[in-house]
């Protein structure tokens, strides 16, 4: 079904006593999971319902420590600020090691984890590790193309392409730049913003999840999907990354011509969301669909409107915000998990990964909770119940 934005206002909205019920749930989730994930991190989705304990590795383990820093900020529990604070010990060990970050996802795993630490409690080694990601994604920038490089190893030429997702990896750029005073980390990070926005964003106000420069040129050449249905469809979750990334580099640079590609690729998202507003995996399924949700989509979704609407004149700020609550209200309704029985994840129903004709995926913690669904529905809670100084 095609929603307008009179049809998403006819759903009950999110409001504070909801929230906080449900951030009370979350919260305890979180603190019984403790024993588990303070030394290891849970596997970036559940298995049946249940995180496996990992190592500090893959693109996901920051969303586990982000969490614990909100559900500290919220309770005060000094249990949850020292489980945060061993985390931090293993993310500076991971990136003065270099283990598995020869990628660009230094912003979901440092941001989250180190930034949150330096942020909230001053501490001198996270903002040492988190110096040193940005160091190190810095270098994944390309000036052939003005982009950062998502994966692989840097200036390969199967791997010269940028992806949406990229964009969330931003802010731990320009905070370095911030922090230190050195402006090139932000210049990369806005040229990035700009080569992306020109190539990924379709007519349609749908996005491509990659697209491949030309490595002779410098042009972008074509795009095409890694994780969505098709390379011409919209994956939602990319979509979601979208509205959230877009949000964020206005934060810090205040460029008025965000406004309305936050606008175009937000406008789409909703527009597509199915009768319970938890969107599908990819935007290609719609109401009555049998493929599987992807409720992290509408968490990054909600928590990126939230964000934007504070920058907005008065008439966009209600629409978004009052748009944000009804999808706030869906997950909390539909998605929410209140009982540790049932999972020991926060989020249900999202989709790691989905195999498909057209993408090079495997099926992957299909209908499961993962790490960064838990987040975000975190950090929307919080963005709901107070004035939330962002940890990206
Ligand atoms: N950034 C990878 C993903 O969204 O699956």
């Amino acid at each position: 079904m095609a929603q307008t934005f009179e049809t998403i206002m006819s759903y009950p909205a999110a409001d504070r006593e909801l929230a906080k019920k449900a951030i009370d749930d979350a919260i305890r989730i979180i603190q019984g999971d403790l024993s588990i994930f303070t030394s290891k991190f849970p596997s970036s989705n559940s298995f049946g319902g249940f995180y496996e304990a990992t190592e500090n590795v893959e693109w996901t383990t920051g969303f586990w420590t982000g969490s614990i820093w909100l559900a500290y900020e919220y309770t005060k529990d000094d249990a949850l600020k020292k489980a945060a604070e061993v985390q931090v010990d293993s993310f500076f060990e991971r990136i003065r090691d270099k283990i598995d970050v020869n990628h660009h996802d230094m912003g979901f795993l440092f941001s989250l984890s180190c930034v949150a630490a330096y942020k909230l409690t001053g501490n001198e080694k996270a903002k040492e590790a988190a110096l040193l990601a940005a160091n190190h994604l810095a270098e994944r920038y390309r000036e052939n193309g003005s982009f950062l490089q998502a994966w692989g190893n840097v200036g390969e030429a199967s791997e010269y392409r940028l992806i949406i997702d990229c964009l969330l990896n931003l802010p731990i750029l320009y905070w370095a730049s911030e922090v230190t005073g050195n402006k090139q980390y932000a210049q990369k990070a806005e040229n990035h913003i700009k080569t992306a926005m020109n190539c990924i964003l379709r007519e349609d106000d749908s996005t491509y999840h990659t697209y491949f420069i030309d490595m002779e040129t410098g042009k972008p050449s074509y795009g095409v999907t890694h994780q969505g249905n098709r390379n011409h469809s919209a994956w939602a979750r990319g979509q979601a990354w979208g509205i959230y990334g877009i949000a964020l580099s206005y934060h810090y640079l205040r460029d008025e011509s965000y406004i309305q590609l936050f606008e175009r690729v937000t406008d789409f998202f909703l527009r597509h969301l199915p009768e319970d507003l938890i969107p599908y995996w990819d935007f290609d399924f719609d109401t009555g669909s049998t493929e599987p949700r992807d409720s992290s989509a509408a968490a990054i979704a909600v928590c990126g409107m939230l964000e934007m609407a504070k920058y907005l004149d008065d008439e966009k700020r209600k629409k978004y915000t009052d748009a944000a609550n009804r999808l706030l209200y869906a997950l909390i309704h539909k998605c929410g998990n209140r009982d540790q029985n049932q999972s020991n994840g926060l989020l249900l129903h999202g989709t790691y990964a989905r195999d498909s004709k057209e993408n090079t995926c495997k099926d992957r913690g299909v209908d499961e909770c993962n790490t960064w669904g838990d987040y975000f529905y975190m950090e929307a809670l919080t963005r709901t119940l107070s004035d939330w100084k962002m940890y990206w």
